[in-house]
């Protein structure tokens, strides 16, 4: 059910037909904004007529992942979740349940709670108005010179709150699909990577001068690695000079495949062995390296420069194991990567944390990176993973904020431990201390929207086998926006 751009060869969208099959017929698209076989015109990224139709009809009608419920510690905790015009506020209602409230007050309209706090009530600041945890009024002071109104019509307004996997995700349309359903087939596919065993150790948020989607994009396809990070494909990781048409020979293939509305990417070693069976699936323990020194300690550096540079995707717990694969013998038989997964594995459960089994079959149905629809995206691991997630800022086209959080397993006796992080905000990426690929991603998004705007670009022409996740947003972002129908 959940295939439909033809099932069984997802990710390699050819074929003049059926590009909007169980979507929208193309003449309900205005002209500027109708996509083309693998073409995006540009309109959908820099015309603030679109952001305004995202605004409109696409936020307020998707499940949006708004916090964490680690971040909802106590009963009375908050965070506060802006979007467009919203501003949502997700409370801790009591020891099993979470709510979200649009976060503006029955009288007078005022926003009643900022960032993130815990409270006993809710309470307006403006004329002290009061709330309980679930919404209902408390308190109107001198309510007898009001008008009789209901309680229920001074109830603070909810919006659907629905969590998975400890992640909190709203959606103000009362009629959506449920989360669960919505979510398919991530849940099925995340399942081993135990996301709710999870906490967020940092989060930062860049205000990137390009459009929402173009921050995403740029991390929804690793067509770019090669472009974009040529150390990666070097042991010395300061060399980021242009790779050589021979180092290019070793760039990495990582083909797309799409969902009804997720879509996620799987990067599967070098393209050159695309046919052979070894590159059939995404396999954690295939690392690149250029095979001049000990395979061990290649494969370690990659491990640990993700560590070290991106601070995430990986842990200190995988770097030491990492550390142990350099000098430890490896017994006939075994790659770098299997003895890497065996001490990885020893070191947690020594450790007191829980080692998830995956099995070779689900690390390819991961692959790498996922979009999940709209505006967020997830790279699951053994033991840690990223999440990104965009929005845009204010009005203005070519402007978002752009989250990075990096989540890891927490060992088995803090599974109920009080958790604390601060999320951090920055306004120019060079301040926010990302690393050394991470800079190289950001210093993308202004150059391609400056680029977008130069009148000889028309829009993006993008490989029909490594980005039609990016195509694919845009298919189903046509549904929620010319449809009106439920996507
Ligand atoms: S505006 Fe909130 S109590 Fe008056
Ligand atoms: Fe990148």
């Amino acid at each position: 059910m959940s295939v439909v751009l033809e099932p069984g060869k997802a990710g390699k969208l050819t074929g003049t037909t059926p590009w909007f099959t169980g979507d929208v017929a193309a003449e309900r698209v205005p002209e500027k904004y109708r996509l083309d076989r693998a073409f995006v015109p540009k309109a959908r990224y820099l015309d603030p007529e679109f952001l305004q139709l995202e605004l409109d009809k696409l936020f307020t009608r998707t499940w949006l992942m708004a916090c964490r419920l680690e971040e909802l510690a106590g009963v009375g905790s908050y965070v506060e979740y802006e979007i467009g015009a919203h501003s949502i506020l997700i409370v801790r209602e009591s020891k099993d349940s979470v709510q979200a409230y649009f976060n503006a007050c029955r009288h007078r309209g005022t926003r009643l709670a900022k960032d993130r706090g815990r409270v006993g009530s809710i309470i307006c600041p403006f004329h002290g108005w009061r709330w309980n945890l679930d919404g209902s009024i408390r308190l109107v002071l001198d309510r007898e010179e009001f008008v009789p109104r209901s309680d229920d019509d001074l109830g603070l307004v909810k919006v659907r709150t629905e969590t998975w996997a400890g992640f909190v995700f709203i959606n103000m349309d009362p009629n959506a699909v449920p989360l669960l359903e919505y979510l398919d087939p991530i849940p099925r596919i995340f399942e081993p990577f135990h996301y709710e065993n999870m906490r967020i150790r940092w989060q930062k948020g860049i205000i990137l001068p390009c459009n929402w989607k173009t921050a995403l994009d740029g991390f929804l396809e690793a067509y770019h690695v090669a472009g974009t990070h040529p150390q990666l494909f070097r042991l010395d990781k300061s060399n980021d000079n242009l790779l050589s048409m021979k180092e290019l020979e070793n760039r990495v293939w990582s083909p797309t495949t799409t969902y009804e509305r997720h879509a996620h990417y799987s990067s599967l070693g070098q393209k050159k062995s695309e046919t052979t069976e070894d590159n059939a699936t995404k396999d954690p323990l295939k690392r690149t390296t250029e095979g001049q020194i000990d395979p061990r300690e290649a494969f370690a550096l990659s491990v640990q420069y993700i560590f070290d540079d991106m601070g995430g995707l990986e842990n200190e717990r995988s770097w030491r194991a990492a550390e142990q694969l350099k000098t430890t013998d490896l017994p006939e038989g075994m790659t770098p990567g299997d003895l890497f997964m065996q001490l990885y594995q020893d070191l947690v459960i020594s450790e007191g944390y829980a080692w998830q089994d995956i099995s070779p079959q689900q690390w390819s149905e991961a692959g790498t990176a996922w979009n999940v629809f709209p505006n967020t995206i997830l790279l699951p691991n053994q033991g840690s993973s990223f999440m990104y997630r965009a929005r845009p800022n204010g009005s203005d086209p070519d402007s978002c904020l752009f989250e990075i959080f990096a989540l890891d397993q927490v060992a088995i006796a803090d599974y109920d431990k009080k958790h604390q992080h601060t999320p951090q905000i920055f306004e120019d990426y060079h301040d926010a201390a990302l690393g050394q690929v991470f800079n190289q991603d950001m210093a993308n998004a202004k150059e391609v929207t400056v680029g977008m705007h130069s009148p000889s670009f028309d829009g993006h022409r993008l490989s029909e086998a490594q980005e039609m996740t990016i195509y694919n947003h845009h298919r189903v972002a046509d549904r929620f926006i010319w449809a009106d129908r439920d996507a």
